[in-house]
């Protein structure tokens, strides 16, 4: 049977650095207030006119280069963002240009910090129908432009950045074992921004605790529902990738799960939450450094905004 791959992986973080200490400077509150409630001790913010698709180009340039292949090869760009650079084109449009895949079919998928295994899910399905041969999927946020820097709620939890994977054809027992989305949609006040309504801003607006408990469930309860498919427990996991939105959560997620914290791969505490990237910048950085190695077994999980949530099982 014919399966999706990662054969590559990218990312890209902004060179600003703004740190717990900056933000006291900025607003009431403090580093140990930020870490010990999130885990986040510093993250990255965009320059000033650098967009979106920027650094989406370059995490998927890096990505294609780590595949082995040419931009042209690239049949599909998915670019999974809630920040994009205009309303359209879609922010895969402006990848394509950048990154010349000549005549990549190029779409954004929006489902908020579930966004990048959304988009590897419809990835995947590409290509094991054949409609693609390769498929380049992106996680690409500037959140720090939607951010109110002066509420103390939100404003210490978001960063920017951007990871990316390719996705090839395989057989055997290596790749994508399964996806699995869902969304509800009732509770979407508790986690929104907007630009459409009346004298609106584009902040996000936020209930944190109320995030937090529904956040702990539904990633609990997607994790169980692949796990089960494929017959595997928590025990059987080498490496658990979880969204990166808050150390708490991860933690509660996990032991629910009876994963070990050995086997999570946090990196929250460089970046803060920077939402659909947020898999994909942890998922590159824990390849490049040898940490994930072949045959290992890997659970992404995430749940955002929406709500939507999402776990994907791999076989690396
Ligand atoms: N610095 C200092 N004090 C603060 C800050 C801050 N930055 N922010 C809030 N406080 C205060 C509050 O005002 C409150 O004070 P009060 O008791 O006098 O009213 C107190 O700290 C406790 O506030 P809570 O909101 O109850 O704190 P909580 O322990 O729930 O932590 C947090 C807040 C970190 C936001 C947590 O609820 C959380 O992580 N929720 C999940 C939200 C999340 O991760 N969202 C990202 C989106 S999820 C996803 O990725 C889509």
């Amino acid at each position: 049977m014919v399966k999706a791959r990662i054969t590559g992986t990218g990312s890209y973080a902004p060179k600003r650095i703004l740190s717990n200490r900056d933000l006291e400077k900025m607003i009431d509150t403090s580093d140990e207030w930020i870490t010990e409630r999130t885990g986040i001790k510093e993250r990255r913010i965009a320059a000033d006119g650098e967009t979106t698709s920027d650094m989406a180009a370059k995490a998927g340039k890096r990505a294609i280069e780590m595949a082995g292949i040419e931009p042209d090869e690239i049949d599909t760009i998915i670019v999974a963002t809630v920040t994009p650079d205009m309303d359209f084109p879609s922010t895969a449009c402006f990848v394509q240009h950048k990154i010349k895949a000549h005549k990549a079919a190029s779409f954004d998928i929006a489902a908020a910090c579930s966004g990048f295994i959304y988009a590897l899910s419809v990835g995947d399905s590409l290509i094991r129908s054949g409609n693609s041969r390769y498929v380049l999927v992106i996680g690409s946020e500037i959140f720090s432009r939607i951010t109110d820097w002066t509420d103390r709620n939100t404003c210490v939890l978001f960063g920017d950045g951007a990871g990316a994977v390719v996705l090839g054809k395989a057989t055997g027992h290596k790749g994508i074992i399964s996806t699995h989305i869902h969304s509800e949609g009732s509770s979407w006040k508790l986690l929104c921004a907007s630009s459409h309504e009346e004298n609106a801003k584009t902040f996000i607006r936020m209930q944190g605790n109320e995030v937090f408990k529904v956040a702990v469930r539904a990633l609990e309860e997607v994790a169980i529902e692949a796990l089960e498919q494929s017959g595997l427990t928590g025990g059987d996991i080498d490496w658990f990738i979880p969204h990166q939105a808050n150390e708490r959560i991860i933690q509660a997620t996990a032991k629910r799960l009876n994963v070990p914290m050995e086997k999570i791969y946090m990196n929250l505490q460089s970046y803060g939450n920077t939402s659909a990237a947020s898999i994909p910048l942890a998922l590159d950085e824990a390849v490049r450094s040898g940490k994930i190695k072949d045959g290992n077994l890997i659970l992404l999980d995430a749940f955002g905004g929406g709500f939507t949530w999402a776990s994907a099982l791999v076989r690396w």
